[in-house]
């Protein structure tokens, strides 16, 4: 073929540029630069024996300028090590995509194909990479769009999660139709620094069809439901105000008044309450909560009303980035909920990946038991804790925003649930870091769309600071009256 009829073919797709399909979704043959150069670049799908070259391209770029400490600076360390990312590579869950040019791997990207459940569909989108050298010619379009095809058939939700400080990312995922959902305040520590990450989501047209409609978020989460709803056409839940979960240790007999089961086969009727003042306890027992897991394995991940998705997590082969822990609450002898979270020591980062109650009305004790975990250990150290919940649980949304957490994304028709597909929700809480500094280069973002996004956050986050600063000053002043 001639560059002029590439050239053709490329702009026969409004928006989809450079993907061509041949024999194979990857295989999009050469394509001409959009320099003019004649240099072929080949855009193909990664193979194990590349695993040296990418894992290179990834210490280059996340390297500060005169050091190779990448290790520090990019979340999934795991990619850095060539044998790790060969064996990766060759596994059934992700796709990779790579750029040769002149016998040399010059680009990369990754995705896996579905971080969810079957029906969730969901795919996620990571790790791309150009070489300096070979920048601003449209190779991370030409990976993306790769990507893109082989899996906009097949998933439901796809996200793309894209730095601020380098614009190459979201723009690149912007002409394939992602759109601003939100962003995540100081999510990776990358050589830019503490750096937000805009979030990015395609959303297929048949997953809006499949949206579950049904049910209620707080005030917060429809503002800014309201905001990320527009550009898609889609109308937000109403708001409902609700009361919160417990989230103050109380007497399990007091307690147990305040619950319903999850699930009618999540009954259960001894529950081995010992003396009258047994308190909900939660202990950081990794073996129970495996078991725990096993038995809900037939249950929706998503039962608690915390989403439950497996994002990628980084790996570190030295052992100390990242603390795991799974937790698991007690009432009297029985356990009842289990959670699990992963830190990362150099994002200053927590995340709540799970947590699943036999009865709704303990979320709320198991995140604040968590909040108080990392409180002790991180000793006034910058942490932010992050967690996934469903846009239908308003309960669950009060409880956060008491506990000082504020949302930071929306995501439409996330996960399936029984009617339809579900819309979740991000909340953020940050110990020890000022949310003003996490806009750093988010305010700078030149696209109209998600400047009104960030601009609906920045709101969001005043208010419920506002309101959870007021209601602690209260509490407060009624502990003085009663001391008094
Ligand atoms: C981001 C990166 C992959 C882009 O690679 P690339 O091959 O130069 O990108 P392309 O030439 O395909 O350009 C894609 C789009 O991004 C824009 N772009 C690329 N780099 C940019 C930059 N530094 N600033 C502003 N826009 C940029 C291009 O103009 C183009 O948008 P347009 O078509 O609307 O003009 C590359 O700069 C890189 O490897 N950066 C370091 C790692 C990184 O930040 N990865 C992104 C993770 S989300």
């Amino acid at each position: 073929m001639s560059n002029r009829m590439l050239a053709e073919d490329q702009h026969t797709r409004e928006g989809f540029p450079m993907s061509r399909q041949t024999q194979n979704a990857y295989d999009v043959g050469t394509m001409p630069l959009v320099t003019g150069t004649l240099t072929p670049v080949t855009i193909r799908a990664g193979r194990p024996q590349d695993a040296d070259q990418i894992s290179d391209l990834y210490r280059q770029a996340y390297s500060a300028s005169n050091s190779d400490d990448a290790q520090e600076h990019y979340p999934f360390p795991q990619f850095l090590d060539p044998r790790r990312l060969r064996q990766l590579a060759n596994g059934e869950t992700m796709d990779w995509v790579v750029a040769e040019a002149e016998k040399k791997i010059v680009g990369t990207i990754g995705a896996i194909r579905n971080i969810g459940r079957a029906d969730d569909g969901v795919a996620e989108y990571f790790g791309l990479v150009v070489n300096e050298t070979w920048r601003g010619k449209g190779i991370a379009g030409s990976l993306f769009g790769a990507v893109y095809e082989k899996l906009t058939d097949k998933a439901r939700f796809m996200i793309a999660e894209t730095r601020t400080a380098d614009a190459g990312g979201w723009r690149t995922a912007k002409k394939y139709g992602f759109v601003p959902l939100g962003f995540e305040p100081f999510a990776h520590n990358t050589p830019a620094g503490s750096e937000t990450m805009l979030l990015l989501g395609s959303v297929p047209k048949q997953a809006r069809h499949q949206r579950d409609v049904g049910g209620h978020s707080s005030v917060a989460v429809r503002t800014l439901a309201r905001t990320v709803l527009q550009t898609l056409h889609l109308e937000p839940l109403p708001a409902v105000e609700r009361s919160t979960y417990p989230i103050t240790p109380q007497p399990c007999h007091e307690l147990l008044s305040k619950l319903t089961p999850a699930h009618p086969r999540l009954k259960v009727s001894g529950l081995g309450l010992g003396k009258a003042d047994d308190v909900f306890h939660v202990l950081d027992d990794k073996m129970v909560a495996i078991q725990l897991q096993q038995e809900w394995r037939s249950f929706s991940p998503h039962l608690s009303g915390v989403v439950g998705l497996s994002r990628l997590e980084g790996e570190d082969p030295t052992g100390d980035r990242y603390t795991k822990k799974c937790f698991v609450g007690y009432i009297g002898k029985c356990p009842v909920s289990c959670a699990r979270i992963v830190w990362d020591h150099r994002d200053h980062r927590a995340r709540i990946l799970y947590l699943q109650t036999r009865f709704h009305g303990l979320q709320g004790l198991m995140v604040a038991e968590i909040l108080r975990f990392l409180e002790t250990q991180s000793r006034y150290t910058p942490v932010s804790v992050v967690i996934d919940v469903r846009a239908d649980y308003p309960s669950l949304h009060a409880t956060l925003e008491e506990l000082g957490f504020f949302p930071t994304v929306y995501y439409p028709c996330l996960v399936a649930g029984e009617k339809g597909r579900l819309d979740a929700v991000q909340y953020t809480r940050l110990y020890s870091r000022p949310f003003q500094e996490s806009l750093k280069f988010v305010r700078a973002l030149g696209w109209f769309e998600a400047n009104t996004v960030v601009k609906t956050v920045m709101s969001i986050e005043k208010e419920v600071t506002h309101r959870s600063i007021e209601r602690r000053d209260g509490l407060v002043a009624t502990m003085r009256c009663s001391h008094s």
